[in-house]
């Protein structure tokens, strides 16, 4: 028997710090359904102290999620850790997940605090988090820089305080593989209690390094991994889960562990995690992008036609790539549609928004004759970010291009439910429309980014537009999707509007900030 490699999924926590990436409650739950059929081991929600919205998406997904453990996130002080720990209350499996800086850098500069009071607040926290849950993750933030000794001198005292994952992050992503493994044996042989922890890693990938410093380190003995579905995360992300998960299943062979993942639904959620927050896939991402399974030169379609294993080291089933097939068109009924997006595993809230889905279906089903389970995927994900109460909706567009005369767009929208009409000029029918929105919206934001892909092939496909917003120290991506690109656009500039115009401010639990000394 392998040893279980433990995926501790953290794409709605650190995935969430990407610039604009923010997650409604729902839109957490959505994915969360997701990363439990997926057999995610532990699913790190949130970080209940960000704000109310925060504690309340925890809650609500340790409400909701039975197989798989439930973490919260909370900087070592006790107000995070007792929110924390009420907030994963509900779950059957819950987690409370602290954390401490222990590089010189971090100690003098951000906590600005000796490294003895570094560990007297440490060993406080682990001892209050076990107080309130059972099962504690302890964290030295910025490992990657801090020096062994002084991480044997901490750990040993956390895991004595009762923490029962040990979790080794390289928060600035500034380690390389040999380096790293060699960093979890020395402190997995010096520290004469480690035999009572799980090991666990957390890298990010500012050198690019994340899945492999990861992959090093399950060779050097740890038996959790952090991940991020398709590699989300602060700056340049943390190490993408298929590429982990993918990783170990394909090298058998090699790595002397395997996890439970069901991996038929790595690019479901990758899709949904998309579509949620506004962050396309690049086309050669592995295992997840667009072209990852595609042959291009004829030698490897050759091949793969005589063999498939002549240039395929992995089935694009096995991931959860579908084969484009046709699988609703005009006529199918509310129940057809119903069990597909339940195959899918898509589950929709109320009867009213099962109607709105279904009333798109049909929409849709007009424009297009062939609808794929990707357009499926988009429609559902649709109704999670597009609710009646939310402040502008699209009522009407019409956009005007012809060569030789100055694109035009004219549009309704309801703002808090009065319809209001605007038009405006652009140097496309896009810029136009994007004018004519903001005579009405005057936001004071700016675009800061601007994506279209098509969903699936053929020239009817539905477009799938990002738009990333920022006003102030605010980031927020909004995303649409039909088959005429100008509407999926003006779509996706509401949607930003809407998440630019809700009021919760969040923290990040990385902020620059004294820690509750003394405390
Ligand atoms: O990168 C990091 O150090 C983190 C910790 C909170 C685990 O995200
Ligand atoms: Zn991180």
């Amino acid at each position: 028997m392998k040893d279980q490699l433990i995926i501790f999924d953290t794409t709605m926590r650190d995935g969430e710090q990407s610039p604009g990436a923010s997650m409604t409650c729902e839109e957490k739950l959505q994915i969360a359904h997701q990363l439990e059929r997926m057999k995610v081991d532990v699913i790190e929600a949130g970080f209940p102290a960000a704000s109310k919205g925060d504690f309340e998406s925890v809650r609500s997904v340790a409400q909701n999620i039975s197989n798989s453990t439930i973490c919260g996130l909370a900087r070592a002080n006790e107000k995070d850790i007792r929110l924390a720990a009420d907030a994963v209350k509900p779950a059957k499996s819950a987690r409370v997940h602290t954390f401490i800086a222990t590089s010189p850098i971090h100690m003098a500069q951000k906590l600005r605090m000796e490294p003895d009071e570094v560990i007297e607040q440490a060993v406080r926290s682990v001892k209050l988090a076990k107080s309130l849950c059972g099962d504690v993750e302890f964290s030295p933030e910025d490992a990657g820089r801090s020096e062994t000794e002084f991480l044997c001198r901490i750990l040993e005292e956390v895991i004595s305080a009762g923490a029962n994952t040990i979790n080794i992050p390289d928060t600035v992503g500034y380690t390389v593989p040999e380096q790293f493994a060699k960093l979890i044996v020395q402190l997995r042989e010096r520290i004469p209690n480690s035999d009572k922890v799980v090991w666990s890693v957390h890298c990010h990938n500012d050198l690019g390094f994340a899945v492999a410093n990861s992959l090093a380190s399950v060779m050097a003995g740890v038996r959790q991994i952090e991940c991020t579905i398709n590699g989300l995360g602060e700056r340049a992300g943390n190490a993408s889960l298929e590429e982990i998960v993918m990783a170990v299943r394909t090298r058998q062979d090699y790595f002397p562990c395997d996890t439970n993942i069901d991996s038929s639904q790595i690019v479901p959620a990758s899709k949904m995690v998309s579509a949620i927050t506004g962050f396309p896939v690049q086309p050669n991402k592995a295992i997840v992008g667009a072209n990852a399974f595609a042959h291009e030169s004829g030698i490897h379609q050759d091949g793969v036609i005589k063999h498939r294993e002549t240039y395929e080291i992995m089935r694009a089933q096995d991931v959860g790539w579908t084969t484009n097939q046709l699988v609703l068109g005009k006529h199918s009924g509310r129940t057809a549609f119903k069990q597909r997006l339940s195959h899918l595993g898509i589950k929709i809230s109320s009867e009213d928004a099962l109607n709105s889905a279904f009333g798109r279906f049909k929409d849709l089903a007009d424009k297009k004759h062939e609808i794929f389970d990707e357009d499926l995927m988009m429609l559902a994900t649709e109704n999670v970010g597009n609710q009646p109460s939310e402040r502008y909706q699209l009522i009407s567009l019409l956009a005007h291009s012809e060569t030789g005369e100055t694109p035009l767009a004219n549009l309704v929208l309801a703002n808090e439910g009065e319809e209001v009409y605007a038009e405006a000029n652009g140097s496309g029918p896009i810029d136009a429309t994007f004018k004519a929105i903001e005579k009405i919206a005057q936001s004071g934001s700016s675009l800061e980014l601007y994506s279209v892909n098509a969903i699936t092939r053929g020239t009817d496909s539905q477009g799938e537009v990002g738009v990333r917003l920022a006003k102030e120290a605010r980031v927020v991506n909004g995303t649409g999707a039909d088959t005429d690109i100008v509407v999926a656009s003006a779509k996706a500039y509401i949607d930003a509007l809407n998440k630019l115009s809700s009021s919760e401010e969040k923290i990040n639990p990385q902020i620059n900030e004294r820690l509750f000394k003394g405390e």
